[in-house]
């Protein structure tokens, strides 16, 4: 075959080099046996409306979108799943039947993880969540909770304004509150979210006291460098469920790797330690 006729998919964003998504891609290209390929492409905010249009006459068949074009993208395609229209973002592209179609899959990446982690039937223990920030991420992750039908959503941000703005989703559930708040709703909150960057390699840390948990509690965090962060490693040493962001990470890929190459992976062992080396190599 020659390499033209290949299926290949793309992970776009600005900057992108720090990507895991091709490590990820690759691995389960190479585990299936089939002969495609996921590339890295940097594209600035103003290029990319062109990308969009363009993609499928260089020979992609759809790819991932990242920061900071998931809005840009939701905009872009022709059709959008519900889950994509609900959080106004994309980050799974696609042809089908000639049009741009766009999903979002970091909410099922979310809850997938939490699932592989906890087991299936968490939210019937954990009911009551605290999600620190209010971004793209915090937004998705909220969803995830919703959708599986936790009692209340505590959402806490340096802006409470756009915490505030996420409570729309669902006033019943959702609250919305600034940093101050945050000791007084974790001493009820069964699972805690982190969905800021802080704690991140390179970012300032992120400082909670999880003191006032209580047993049983979860904390889990969407910063996968380090994998264990200082949020997840004092609720190790207070013996609560810790989940790092890998998990997220790996099953937000699943599924796109299945449209774009006709395959449904799977999150392995060997797939998380292929990126906790790379990660260990570069973080
Ligand atoms: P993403 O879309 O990836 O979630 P984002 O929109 O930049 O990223 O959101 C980052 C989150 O981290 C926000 O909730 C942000 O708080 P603000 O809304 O007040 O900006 C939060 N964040 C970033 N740096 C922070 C800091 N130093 N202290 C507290 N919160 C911070």
């Amino acid at each position: 075959m020659s390499n033209a006729a290949i299926p290949k998919a793309f992970v776009v964003g600005h900057p992108i080099a720090h990507s895991r998504s091709p490590l990820i891609h690759g691995h389960w290209l190479e585990r299936y046996g089939i002969a495609g390929a996921y590339e890295r492409i940097d594209v600035a905010p103003v290029d990319f409306a062109a990308f969009l249009v363009n993609f499928a006459g260089n020979g992609f068949v759809g790819g991932n979108v990242t920061l900071p074009h998931k809005e840009a993208a939701f905009r872009g395609v022709r059709v959008a799943t519900a889950r994509a229209r609900r959080l106004s973002a994309v980050n799974t592209l696609w042809i089908e039947n000639g049009l741009l179609h766009g999903d979002n899959t970091d909410v099922l990446g979310f809850v997938a993880s939490l699932d592989a982690a906890l087991g299936i039937g968490w939210e019937n223990d954990l009911r009551r969540a605290v999600v620190l920030g209010a971004g793209g991420a915090a937004r998705a992750i909220v969803a995830g909770l919703l959708d599986r039908g936790v009692d209340s959503v505590a959402i806490v941000n340096r802006t409470p304004e756009k915490a505030r703005e996420i409570v729309a989703f669902d006033p019943t559930r959702l609250t919305a509150h600034g940093l101050d708040a945050l000791t007084a709703l974790l001493a009820g909150a069964r699972l805690l979210v982190n969905t800021t960057s802080l704690g991140m390699t390179g970012q300032p840390p992120l400082q909670v006291d999880l003191a006032p948990m209580p047993e049983g509690a979860a904390v889990a965090d969407i910063v996968y460098a380090p994998l264990e962060t200082a949020l997840l490693k004092q609720a190790r040493e207070r013996g609560l469920a810790a989940i790092d962001g890998l998990g997220m990470l790996l099953h937000q890929a699943v599924p796109g790797f299945e449209r774009w190459f006709g395959i449904r992976p799977e999150v392995t062992p060997e797939l998380r330690a292929a990126i906790v080396a790379d990660l260990e190599k570069k973080p």
